[in-house]
């Protein structure tokens, strides 16, 4: 089924909570249905020159003014086990339905991979164009290959995993593929055996006073600590971390190191030369946290969160991140930059 609404209200379609419309909407439940459309009468949403973009659970998505296009938004939610051996499933999952589901199946039935990625606001086609990531573990782990639709020959094609050039919360689908895939379908692959994963920050502690080491446990240890530091969206409109953590290089980071001790710095699998730096830290040592600039503010518990305090535009949350990325590059000489889609 494909739906289109005129003019609709985008305040329940982002995590921010804010106020604007999109010209259009055109949801879709099968894509077949959506081929068929853009092949029909769907081809000017699409043609060149028109401005469209794809929305998931809209929780990394800003928008700055009223959108002046067509939004894409998938409800397909089918998630059927396409392979199962020994030792692991495969499930494919259509792009709509919502990764904590697929995180709750997996859970419940005692398979290991996806735990740590518990309670994440994302729809199962953004955890591939984001390879969004938590606690040690990142979507690529996880993801074995990706179904889209490509524009605009609207041919159906598939992508392994290999292949989708995975990086910290990087993908082919922002670089080669941006504008050219919609994300139909997604497979990951769980493990029956177990692998749990407990070295990131205050996970383990938190699994030892649950008392087991089960998918289910981590679970809960993953959503009881992401929900003593990131604000319900229900409540308080945010999109989870607006910026990312940047990668730099080893000796500007050493550098970093010694004018501040204390700053949390991670190796970056497979590059020895780089390092990524916290810019959560580097907010808060500039006392940011819990502060706000007109209805925008720096969330009082993880100073990577910017919310809405209330009625805020996208316009004053852009100028409150933009007063951020000035104070850190001149204290720190670091150029930070949005995860957040800013519309
Ligand atoms: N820190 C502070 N003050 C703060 C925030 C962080 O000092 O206000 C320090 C922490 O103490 C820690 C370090 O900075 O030493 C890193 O903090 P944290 O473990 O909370 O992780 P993060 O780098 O701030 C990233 C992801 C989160 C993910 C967590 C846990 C990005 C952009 N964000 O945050 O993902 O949940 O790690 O794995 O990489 C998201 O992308 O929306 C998101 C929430």
């Amino acid at each position: 089924m494909v739906r289109l609404t005129k003019n609709i209200s985008l305040r329940g379609y982002n995590s921010f909570g804010i106020d604007a419309t999109a010209d259009l909407m055109v949801e879709w439940s099968d894509a077949a249905a959506l081929r068929t459309f853009l092949a029909a009468e769907g081809a000017p949403l699409i043609a060149q020159g028109a401005r469209w973009n794809i929305l998931g659970e809209g929780c990394n998505t800003l928008f700055t003014a009223d959108y002046h296009g067509t939004l894409f938004h998938s409800t397909a939610s089918r998630l059927e086990v396409v392979e199962e051996n020994d030792r692991e499933v495969v499930i494919r999952v259509e792009s709509g339905l919502l990764w904590d589901t697929v995180v709750a199946w997996s859970c419940e039935r005692g398979l290991w991979g996806a735990e740590n990625l518990s309670a994440i606001p994302s729809s199962v086609g953004a955890t591939a164009v984001q390879n969004i990531g938590a606690y040690g573990t990142e979507a690529k782990d996880l993801i074995q290959r990706v179904e889209y639709i490509e524009l605009p020959s609207l041919e159906e094609r598939t992508i392994e995993g290999s292949d989708c050039k995975f990086g910290y919360r990087e993908s082919i689908f922002k670089r080669e593929l941006a504008g050219r895939a919609i994300i139909t379908a997604v497979h990951y692959r769980l493990w029956k055996l177990p692998c749990p994963k407990l070295d990131y920050g205050t996970l383990r502690p938190e699994v030892e006073r649950i008392g087991e080491v089960t998918p289910s446990a981590i679970r809960r240890a993953v959503e009881s600590i992401r929900s003593s530091k990131l604000p319900d969206p229900k409540v308080t409109g945010n999109a989870g971390s607006f910026f990312v953590n940047p990668i730099l290089p080893r000796h500007q980071v050493e550098g970093l190191k010694e004018r501040y001790p204390s700053m949390p710095i991670y190796e970056v699998a497979g590059d020895p030369e780089r390092l990524k730096i916290a810019t959560g830290w580097m907010i808060d040592t500039l006392g940011w946290k819990g502060k706000t600039l007109g209805r925008a503010g720096v969330h009082t518990h993880q100073a990577l969160v910017l919310i809405n305090t209330g009625g805020a535009t996208g316009e004053e949350v852009v100028a409150l991140a933009e007063r951020i990325c000035r104070e850190v590059e001149e204290h720190f000489g670091v150029r930070i930059s949005p995860e957040v889609n800013i519309l």
